[in-house]
């Protein structure tokens, strides 16, 4: 490959990890996608958009200012941004992010709030935006102002219901505001190879998602555990299951990288994706 080509600027990738299935990894997901993204050398910010604020339980994020600032106070986005590590910034919330959502809630283009403060940056590869467990206003902002979707889901009965549902939901956000956001990754977590329920659910989402159902994420206590020393999972254990599945996912996001820079491919693979689900 040519040098230039190499150098070749990537178009930022904005990401949402949504789910309205609450305890599905969604953050369990952001955290070590960003970190390991981050330590890629790719340029990555977090964006904490669930009033629980589990984003700064996972990572130290020192800035006074918060997303609430933000979005309800017009503190500027640097203001609002903490240095995580090398490559990695967060803007992190609190509890006080439910005050904001009902304050947007008698806005005009309420639903377009987040895009407008985030739309101006540029200096990311990627945006990830940890989502909380709803179809509230705060993830319409996420998914209108996200072009790609990351769903993790259990592998269970239930999280294949709620997958189901999800994209559902992602639809409908497309057609109601002519969007186009793109699902760009199913990715089966907390997954017990010996367990018939987990095995049965991982074939139906696979079945029905095909090429966008990301190896799993298997079950592992040091994934759980690494929170609690606000480490990610490589700093933690580098060596567990869950750092080898995450590095896993990691690599994947990034060889994506290509497929969803072009216009062309960007717009087959919603078709793709849309004829997977009828
Ligand atoms: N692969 C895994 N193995 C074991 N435990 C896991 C795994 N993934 C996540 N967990 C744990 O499961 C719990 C829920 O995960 P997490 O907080 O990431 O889910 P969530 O979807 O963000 O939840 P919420 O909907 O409340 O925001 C956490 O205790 C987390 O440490
Ligand atoms: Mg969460």
């Amino acid at each position: 490959m040519s040098e230039r080509k190499q150098k070749r600027v990537m178009r930022m990738r904005k990401i949402c990890i949504i789910n309205q299935k609450g305890g599905v990894g969604k953050t369990t997901t952001t955290v070590n996608l960003g970190v390991g993204l981050a330590r890629e050398g790719k340029r990555v910010l977090i964006v904490d958009l669930d009033p629980q604020g589990n984003i700064t339980t996972c990572l130290k994020a020192e800035s006074k200012k918060d997303l609430y600032d933000l979005l309800v106070e017009n503190a500027a986005v640097g203001e609002c941004t903490s240095h995580v590590m090398d490559n990695l910034d967060i803007i992190k919330s609190k509890e006080t992010l439910t005050k904001a959502e009902l304050i947007l809630v008698g806005e005009t283009n309420r639903e377009m709030v987040l895009r407008r403060k985030l739309d101006h940056i540029k200096n990311y590869d990627y945006i990830l935006l940890d989502c909380p467990p709803s179809l509230g206003l705060l993830n319409q902002n996420a998914m209108l102002f996200a072009t790609e979707a990351i769903i993790p889901t259990s592998t269970d009965i239930l999280g294949v219901d709620g997958l189901n549902k999800m994209v559902l939901a992602l639809q409908q956000i497309n057609e109601v505001f002519d969007h186009s956001i793109m699902i760009t990754k199913i990715v089966p977590t907390m997954h017990d190879a010996r367990n018939r329920v987990c095995i049965e659910s991982l074939k139906k989402i696979q079945s029905e998602y095909y090429q966008v159902v990301s190896d799993p994420i298997r079950i592992n206590a040091k994934l759980k555990e690494a929170p609690s020393e606000q480490l990610s999972i490589f700093d933690y254990d580098n060596s567990s299951r869950g750092a080898t599945d995450y590095k896993n996912l990691v690599k994947m996001v990034v060889r994506d990288e290509a497929k969803y820079d072009q216009p062309a491919a960007r717009a087959s693979s919603r078709i793709a994706i849309k004829e997977a689900m009828v």
